[in-house]
Parts: C-alpha cells; structure tokens; sequence
C-alpha cells in the first residue's frame, strides 16, 4: 500500500506546502481528478480544468478519493478551484494532461495559448502516442510522457475510486524532480525514467484487454476469470509482442509475471491462472476499463491509441495484427449496434479457434 497523507474526514486541506509551480489538472475526469485530487487534498494548491457538468458535480459534492486499499480522503468544495478553459499564467506551470486521446490535440492547443513557455505539460494518458500528438501543438511547452499503471472509477458524483494499484511514472525533468516530494507525500508517489518508452508499451499491452472488457459488458476481474476471454486478450498481447520485437522494443514488466510470458499465462485453465496471476486479479470487484464506460455513455473510445497503434506499428515493420484490427472494428461498430459478446462468441467474432 503505497504511503497515505492523514486523512481530513470534514474535507479541509491541511496548510499548503510551497510548491515548485502551479500545478493545473486539464480534463477533471477520473485520473485528473483522482491525481490532482490527492495533490489537492494533501494541501496542494491545483486549478481543474473540466466540463461543466464534472465541475458541477464538485461544486455539490465536493470531492471524494477512496481506494481498493481502504483509504478515503474528502475535499470540500470550497477548496477546489475549479475552470471551465485554462487560466492565463505568467509563472510556469506544471499542467498534467488528463484527457481521453482524441481530446489531446485541442486540449495541448488550449495549453499552449495560456501558458508562457517552461511550463511542463505532463500527459497522464495511455497510448504511446499523446505526448507527440501534443507537442505537435504545444510547440512553446515541454511535453512529457506519463504513464498511469493504476485504475481509477467514478463512483458517484464527485467520487473517484482507485480500484487496483501502481505507481505513476514519467519521463525524467528537472520539474518532476522538484515535485517528487509532494506527489510522494499526497500518497501518488511519481517514478521518473530516462526513456519512458518500455513503460508505456507494458502498458499497452496490458490496455488491449479494454476492448475486450467493453465488449464482454462484465466487470474486469470476472471478465479475466473466464478462459474464452483470456484466449482473445492473449492473440492481442501476442500480436503486439511479435510487433515490438521487430521494432526492438522491449516493453517493462509491469505485472508479476514478464510481457514475453504473459500469451501462455493468460491461456492457461481458469483453476491455474487464478492461482498464478492472484496479485492481477486484485481488482475492485466492480471496475471496468474505461473504455466499458466510453461504450455505455456514446463516447469516443481510445481504441485507435491503443489496438489501431499496435497495427500500425505492425504494418511498419511488415507483420499483420488482425486480432487487434478485427477488434477495432468491432469497438468501432458498437454505436450502431451494441450488443455484449460471450467469450465464445468474441473468440469466434477474432478468428480464434
Ligand atoms: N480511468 C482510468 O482508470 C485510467 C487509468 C490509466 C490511464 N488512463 C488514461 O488517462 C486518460 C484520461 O482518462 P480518464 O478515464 O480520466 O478520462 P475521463 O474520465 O473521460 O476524463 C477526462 C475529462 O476531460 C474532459 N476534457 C476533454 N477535453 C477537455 C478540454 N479541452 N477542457 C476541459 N476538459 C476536457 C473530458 O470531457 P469530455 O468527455 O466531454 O471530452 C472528461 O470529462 C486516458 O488516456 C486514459 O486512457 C485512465
């Protein structure tokens, strides 16, 4: 269980420490709000910048962390700064860029038109793609790669969950440096890595099951407890694997168990895999994958970030991955006709016998 500032049970924030910059949350959803939330609630000063019906929710409910270790922290809502666009800045500003992937190119262009240049935008996104996607528009700021190996559910209005566990990383920065001990003390210790490329492919790969888990309509841990599934999610890890290999990309271990291991793990009989793989399965019983949420709400997936960049990845070094396109597709073709699929099903929907 990772360290946990003492909790404030009537949601005052304890005396702000003085921190290395403004710190600003763009795209208050559930990591933006669950990060920035600890900050804040560990007596960070942070600016939230979301759409108004999550501000609105904070407006009335104040905010509330909880997490699969037991531990809740509440933030009431007069200690939230809240904005519907991003504040102009003078000083540099450490922005931690929370949005889903398709929203990363308006979100860095609204960045970059209000803050001065140094500010640090730190993309806390999946993918590996965003932090280009961004400084593509943010030419003035230093774009940084983050990744989140952590799930984070809303809950109830103003209430985010972190439903399994992990530490937050990014690519090393003399400003991430500074801010180390606050992230450490608001209890989301950051990791900083010279090249964040490995951690960000362990990621994905283990991200290609949200297509799975969407499509399934279960929750994450009985949707990893039935075979059927499992074999689909081990063609999509396996197709990746063949195409990293052949990029020379070799993904972090982020999971007891090495990526390389993992097809032949996830095939395995139920009895044996929930023996084996007892510290993956430590899931809040209710979590999905945030895609699961983006198909029962009519939102854009990340499903292009995540299966449709390792087909490209794939197709450039002259390999297939049709187990990653076929999903896609049927992610892609959810709105029109959306209807969960058995294991079996979705095994034979992949081609998989
Ligand atoms: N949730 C998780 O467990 C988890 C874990 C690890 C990594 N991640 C990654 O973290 C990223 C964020 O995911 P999330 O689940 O936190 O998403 P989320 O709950 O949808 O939060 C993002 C919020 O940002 C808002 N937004 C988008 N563009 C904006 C803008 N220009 N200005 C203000 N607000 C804006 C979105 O509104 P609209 O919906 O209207 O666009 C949404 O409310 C994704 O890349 C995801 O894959 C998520």
């Amino acid at each position: 269980m990772s360290a946990q500032p003492a909790s404030d049970r009537a949601g005052v924030v304890p005396a702000a420490p003085s921190p290395p910059s403004p710190l600003l949350v763009m795209g208050a959803g559930a990591v933006g709000c669950w990060v920035g939330g600890c900050l804040r609630a560990a007596g960070v000063p942070v600016t939230f910048v979301g759409r108004p019906r999550v501000l609105d929710e904070l407006r009335a409910h104040g905010l509330t962390l909880s997490d699969l270790d037991g531990g809740r922290r509440t933030v009431r809502a007069d200690a939230l700064e809240l904005a519907s666009s991003v504040p102009a800045w003078s000083t540099p500003v450490l922005a931690l860029l929370c949005v889903k992937s398709g929203a990363t190119a308006q979100a860095a262009a609204e960045l970059q038109r209000a803050l001065p240049a140094g500010s640090v935008l730190l993309s806390l996104q999946n993918g590996v793609s965003n932090a280009d996607v961004a400084r593509a528009q943010a030419g003035a700021l230093t774009v940084l790669p983050g990744m989140v190996p952590f799930n984070v559910v809303a809950r109830a209005p103003g209430h985010y969950h972190r439903a399994t566990s992990g530490v937050l990383a990014a690519q090393d920065h003399a400003l991430l440096r500074a801010w180390q001990p606050l992230f450490a003390a608001a209890g989301v210790p950051l990791q900083l890595h010279a090249d964040l490329t490995p951690l960000q492919w362990g990621k994905l790969l283990l991200n290609l099951n949200n297509a799975v888990n969407a499509l399934s309509g279960l929750p994450l841990r009985a949707q990893l407890l039935q075979r059927d599934y499992r074999v689909c999610m081990a063609a999509l890890i396996a197709e990746a694997l063949a195409a990293l290999d052949a990029a020379g990309i070799a993904p972090a271990k982020l999971t007891p168990l090495p990526p390389r291991a993992l097809p032949a793990a996830l095939r395995l009989p139920t009895a044996v895999f929930r023996v084996l793989a007892f510290r993956m399965l430590r899931i809040d019983a209710h979590a999905r994958s945030s895609m699961a949420e983006d198909l029962a709400q009519a939102r854009p997936t990340e499903i292009d970030a995540l299966c449709g960049e390792v087909a490209r990845l794939a197709q450039r070094h002259g390999l297939g991955a049709p187990v990653n396109e076929r999903i896609a597709e049927l992610v892609r073709a959810w709105p029109s006709a959306p209807r969960t699929l058995t294991g079996a099903q979705l095994r034979a929907a992949l081609g998989l016998a």
